[in-house]
């Protein structure tokens, strides 16, 4: 049987992809691993196609800004873009504009970011900076840090205005793993709850002991959903990132449904994907890795991916001063992507360390925000140092040429990129006027798609 092969008689959602799976390569490592890690989850979910409206019609689009964006919990920043009393951070969707702020040493608010008089931001958006209080620039209306009314000038004017009735109204704020959440809903469940198995899998790797390295902004060109829906499968590798089929395991990666807001793929580094059926050497597939300096040797009876994994966890435990001894070839290698509904991917492994959000651009259906970040562990002891500001990649520029990005790396982001722009053209192109998904593969997209539901609809 090879790739190709329907298996007529495997009930929908059964089948697998033939050969070994990536537990059982994980497994063949010879590591203790976090039981999180091998932990496996899927779930079938029906099979009814998904329609090409949802990515391209406006009414679509402004039922997401009235009934989804207001509604969940997203992450704005992080706490090292506001490491002082005073600084703050606005944080778009949409139309909806969110103004947070440190309001003393270990509290963080988030208001509105709009003036009681007149409606004017408070601070532009996408801003950062320091401020003593807020100050609107049309009039000068005034706020404390805490949302309390500082002053107005001429208030003679404004008999109405009460100190009590004039506080900047709050958002709800949520703190875990150094991220800084918000939720303009009042009656949201605590941010707890709704991270759910989450925190118990990201228990293994704490967030709050990172720090951000780099940050990297792209506007993308396609609606948010099917930006973020290129990194949700490995299926799209075969011809998306076919020069990574020889060293990376694509086809037999493992997908899980944890909770309707929580799912994962994981896939190896350093095993060929089973579509992969040229003979090749240990040495071969080190060298296609490029972890290593040149002319590193596989030693006799060694894997590959076990030796680059030793060679990182000595260098980048040397460099960053910390103890990789006990991390294993997979927490080191592998693509353990966690997605968190309704935009935000998280990467624990070290060599993989990264964070995405995708989110609307302005009101454009068709246009959509993607924020690429770095996180890498701390030293023990050691300070978060204050985060980059994040770099923008112009449209139909690579992300290799983002400073400090590695070269492969970059290139196989604007292969996940280059396809959107024909894609979401093709939403309105086809006959066809849905998507056909893949029952396993393809589940991570059709969960986002039906807890979307569970919110337009309530
Ligand atoms: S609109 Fe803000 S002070 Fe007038
Ligand atoms: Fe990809």
């Amino acid at each position: 049987m090879n790739i190709y092969d329907p298996q007529p008689t495997m009930k929908p959602g059964e089948a697998r992809c033939p050969g070994p799976s990536t537990r059982e390569l994980i497994l063949s490592d010879g590591w203790d691993v976090p039981p999180e890690l091998i932990a496996e989850s899927y779930q079938y979910l029906g099979d009814e196609d998904i329609p090409f409206e949802r990515y391209i019609s406006q009414d679509f689009f402004k039922l997401e800004m009235e009934k989804l964006w207001p509604r969940v919990w997203q992450w704005a920043c992080r706490e090292e873009h506001i490491p002082e009393v005073g600084d703050y951070y606005t944080y778009d969707v949409g139309y909806h504009s969110i103004l947070v702020v440190r309001s003393a040493e270990d509290e963080v608010k988030a208001f509105y970011n709009s003036c009681l008089h007149r409606g004017t931001q408070l601070r532009p958006s996408d801003s950062t900076g320091s401020v003593q209080h807020f100050r609107c620039p049309f009039h000068g209306w005034t706020w404390n840090l805490d949302g309390s009314l500082k002053e107005i000038p001429c208030r003679w004017d404004f008999p109405k205005v009460t100190d009590e009735e004039f506080k900047l109204p709050e958002v709800k704020v949520g703190r875990w793993g150094g991220f800084i959440f918000i939720n303009m809903d009042e009656n949201a469940m605590p941010l707890e709850e709704y991270l759910g198995p989450l925190v118990q899998h990201f228990a293994n790797w704490p967030l709050d002991q990172r720090y951000t390295t780099m940050h990297v902004q792209k506007i993308l060109p396609a609606n948010w959903k099917a930006a973020q829906e290129a990194f949700v499968e490995a299926y799209h590798s075969l011809e998306t990132h076919w020069q990574a089929m020889p060293i990376s395991a694509n086809l037999n990666a493992q997908y899980d449904v944890f909770s309707e807001r929580v799912t994962r793929f994981l896939h190896t580094f350093g095993y060929p994907d089973p579509s992969w059926t040229k003979p090749q050497t240990e040495q071969e597939i080190l060298e296609q890795m490029r972890l290593m300096p040149e002319g590193a040797k596989v030693p006799d009876g060694m894997r590959a991916r076990a030796f680059a994994a030793e060679y990182l966890r000595g260098k980048l435990g040397a460099e960053r001063g910390i103890d990789l001894s006990k991390c294993s070839d997979s927490e080191m290698l592998d693509s353990i992507e966690y997605h968190l509904f309704p935009n935000m991917f998280l990467f624990p492994g070290i060599a993989l360390p990264m964070i995405y959000r995708f989110r609307p651009n302005g009101m454009d259906v068709d246009s959509a925000i993607f924020d690429l970040l770095f996180l890498q562990p701390l030293a023990p002891g050691e300070e978060r140092p204050e985060a980059p500001e994040p770099y923008k990649v112009d449209v139909g520029t690579s992300y290799a040429d983002a400073p400090g990005i590695d070269a492969w790396l970059g290139h196989v982001y604007d292969q996940d990129t280059n396809n959107l722009e024909m894609q979401q053209k093709g939403f309105k192109a086809g006959k066809k006027r849905a998507q056909t998904l893949g029952n396993y593969q393809e589940i991570r997209l059709r969960r986002i798609h039906k807890t979307l539901d569970l919110y337009l609809n309530a």
